[in-house]
């Protein structure tokens, strides 16, 4: 039977003999001239003039043979077998029982707000579904595609997976997946996950998207900084692109009013979920270490509750490895009584082959008529909504995330321990009852989910830096960035002081546009600071160690290790590679170091056992030299670099390593402290935002230098500056003479440093 979408039923209309080619990228159609209403009245104007000239999609109409017949409409081979078994619990998703009337929807919508329970199928199969309804073809030419963006790296890689089974075709063909420094994706790609971040890195380059047909925005409700300015950026498109461009915004929460009132009341259709009862446990009192209360719930539940998996939030990569040991070894020899216990890891920074593990199932009886087992599941935010693993019974939520924070007027960016906000913790009870009746164990009082938590997260865009994306949107042509239509807009304070300091990084000038320098400087995908930095490398020649530092600061995941069972071993392991001068160049003599051993073997074995001998993890070297080879491409095609000699080692004299940390400087500048008379804690004052701070336990300085550029501020129960080096003031003085305006400068002990040094230069 056919359906709502089949031809002359609305604007897609399905004359198979009507094929025209997308229209060319305009520059006049751009999405930064939609800040006026008037130019907005115009294109609709003639968009609608142009009518005819329009592309059409080729939409089939809805047929049950489209999923069901034996051949592959991607790859013309027959379907397997697996494809069947995998179709058969794909059907049984809230969201395919909606199949119909979500193209419906789409077909006469230019956007379209979608709600549904996290778990319900709409990453995995509302793509799927435009695909199929033919989304993809415009007949006589190049094919679109459909894009859905996720906040997380390891979402869009984990699911891109599964939809590529799914859809039976090989990962990275016709279903790839593009995030911050890897893709999987080429000329056959019909759709495609991506970090949100990626795509407003696409626009810059094609600002009216002109691969894509459509866009799903995915988990909007997590409004992460990219996510807000997609939306923006994607509502233009709607007005500029009517007749080819489809916007879907999805959520898995309730709170969907507000999508559809920013999209001129787009149509909002609700995915109800199959949910059993969560029962909610809370605390009595609260509890004086949240850590030490959800080691010991995990235990208590796998003792004493009947069988289930378990899924427990904590904050971050070190707490979740403290995790997964302490339970290891608290059940151990529990066996008899509770049952073999797998536990797992799942945050952001673990190799894909470990993040998919936490889709095995849980191990069976250790012998026959044994106690059934259960799988233990230590995560980050990331099980919050956007990876859903099946058969979780418990849930523990302590309640805590890490959390960006912003404070404009000391302009300090930090990531803190923070309470969840109520949605959140809803969102993580939800993962309890998703295949039968669960069990939540809140680690707070009621009294404190009803009155401490925030009802909703407060947006990125408002807790946030804003450079980066005030670089972007300046990349992106958007020069009015005041009355650009963000969800929320930010502080104006806010965006001024990202002005300011793009100011301060010579990325654009006075006028607010950006220079050449700020112009490649976007090319990179990394903060201002490190692009600038790299930018400044070439000038200074030392481009190649530059490269180096920055990938290794670039990757995620810790490159020393310390095993609490080994730290001796390992301290003496680092101090074989420690500079004087600090981490930073530290960092660059173990990725030397990693260089060499690979050259001498050429080995990837020889790597990896080079790497346990000395405590460093292998993993990170490995991700590190990717990544620097990306940055190096991106060097290359800005002319900062002609040929990527391999770095060179013990060779560099210490004028040449001076010229790398003043390359360093060049970019963080800002981020530099002062010493001070205070005892270790607050040994230093730090210069942008007068904090008295301690440098990190695993910084490698070993004397106390006047002046240190740190790379990262940490707010636990003290203030540690991380990555520290010495610095010399001459090479700030000279990394931003805006910055370092001794006229404009605070009054204080850092100021009057500095003009002694000043006045030292002149003479
Ligand atoms: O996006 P939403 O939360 O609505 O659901 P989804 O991520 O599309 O998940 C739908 C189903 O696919 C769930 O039952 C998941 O368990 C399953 N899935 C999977 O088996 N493996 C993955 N890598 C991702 C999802
Ligand atoms: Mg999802």
């Amino acid at each position: 039977k056919s359906s709502g979408q089949s031809r002359g039923d609305g604007m897609m209309g399905t004359d198979s003999d009507d094929s025209r080619t997308p229209p060319e990228p305009n520059s006049r159609n751009a999405p930064q001239l939609l800040n006026s209403s008037e130019t907005r009245d115009r294109l609709q104007r003639e968009s609608k003039d142009n009518d005819a000239a329009l592309p059409r999609f080729c939409l089939k109409k809805y047929d049950e043979g489209t999923v069901q017949g034996h051949i592959n409409f991607l790859t013309s081979e027959p379907y397997s077998d697996r494809y069947f078994d995998i179709l058969e619990t794909r059907k049984s998703l809230p969201v395919f029982a909606k199949r119909r009337k979500i193209l419906k929807l789409v077909a006469n919508h230019s956007v379209t707000v979608i709600v549904g329970e996290t778990g319900s199928g709409k990453t995995t199969q509302i793509p799927q579904f435009l695909v199929e309804a033919g989304y993809c073809s415009v007949p006589g030419a190049k094919p679109y595609m459909i894009g859905c963006t996720q906040p997380r790296r390891v979402a869009a890689m984990s699911v891109s997976k599964r939809v590529a089974e799914e859809m039976d075709v090989a990962w990275g063909k016709q279903v790839g997946y593009s995030v911050r420094f890897e893709k999987k994706a080429g000329s056959e790609t019909v759709l495609k996950y991506c970090t949100d971040g990626m795509l407003l890195r696409e626009a810059m380059t094609d600002p009216l998207l002109s691969a894509y047909s459509c866009i799903l925005i995915d988990e909007a409700h997590e409004r992460t900084l990219s996510t807000d300015i997609l939306l923006g950026l994607l509502k233009g498109l709607t007005v500029s692109r009517p007749h080819d461009f489809k916007l879907i915004v999805m959520s898995a929460t309730l709170d969907a009013q507000k999508f559809q009132g920013y999209f001129d009341n787009a149509p909002l259709l609700q995915v109800s979920g199959r949910m059993f009862p969560v029962e909610m446990m809370y605390l009595q009192q609260p509890a004086t270490d949240y850590f030490e209360e959800t080691i010991r719930t995990a235990v208590t539940i796998c003792t004493n509750e009947p069988p289930g998996d378990v899924l427990l939030f904590l904050t971050g990569e070190d707490e979740i490895e403290d995790a997964v040991a302490r339970i290891e070894s608290e059940l151990e020899g529990t066996e008899d009584m509770c049952g073999p216990v797998t536990v797992y890891p799942l945050y952001a920074s673990l190799p894909q082959y470990e993040q998919q593990r936490v889709f095995d199932p849980a191990p069976g009886p250790s012998k026959p008529g044994g106690r059934p087992g259960r799988k233990v599941i230590c995560a980050t935010n990331i099980a919050e909504s956007s990876l859903t693993i099946d058969g979780i019974v418990y849930v523990i939520d302590p309640g805590f995330s890490k959390q960006k924070l912003y404070e404009p007027r000391a302009r300090s960016e930090s990531l803190q321990v923070a309470p969840i906000s109520r949605a959140s913790a809803n969102q993580r009870a939800g993962r309890a009852g998703r295949t039968r009746p669960g069990k939540c164990f809140r680690l707070y009082t009621e009294l404190a989910f009803n009155t401490v938590l925030e009802e909703t997260t407060f947006p990125e865009i408002l807790r946030s830096n804003l450079s980066m994306v005030v670089m972007h949107m300046l990349k992106l042509g958007i020069r009015d960035l005041v009355h650009f239509d963000f969800l929320d807009p930010p502080a104006p304070e806010t965006l001024l002081r990202a002005l300011e300091e793009l100011v301060n990084l010579g990325a654009i000038n006075e006028e607010g546009e950006l220079t050449r320098t700020g112009h490649m400087m976007s090319e990179f995908p990394v903060e201002p600071e490190m692009a600038k930095m790299l930018v400044a490398s070439s000038e200074l020649g030392c481009v190649h160690e530059s490269l180096s530092v920055a990938a290794m600061l670039s990757t995620s995941g810790n490159v020393f290790l310390r095993p609490k069972k080994a730290a001796k071993a390992a301290d003496s392991a680092k101090r074989k590679f420690t500079h004087s001068s600090g981490d930073h160049l530290t960092l660059l003599n173990v990725f030397h170091a990693y260089k060499q051993t690979g050259k001498e073997n050429g080995k990837e074995k020889d790597r990896a056992t080079w790497c346990w001998e000395n405590y460093l993890n292998h993993r990170t070297l490995k991700s590190a030299d990717m990544v620097r080879g990306q940055l190096s491409g991106i060097m290359q095609k800005c002319g900062l670099l002609d040929v990527d000699r391999t770095p060179p080692t013990s060779q560099s004299t210490s004028s040449h390593f001076r010229r790398v940390l003043a390359s360093i400087a060049c970019g963080y500048f800002m981020r530099v402290a002062f010493r001070q008379g205070g005892n270790k804690d607050a040994s230093y004052l730090t210069v942008m935002d007068h904090q008295l701070v301690g440098t990190h336990p695993s910084c490698t300085l070993t004397h106390r230098p006047d002046w240190v550029l740190y790379q990262e501020f940490v707010r636990t129960d003290k203030r540690f500056i991380r990555t520290c080096s010495a610095i010399e003031p001459d090479v700030l003085l000279d990394a931003s003479p805006e910055y370092y305006n001794l006229d404009l400068f605070p009054e204080g002990s850092i100021k009057n440093e500095l003009q002694r040094v000043a006045r030292r230069r002149k003479k």
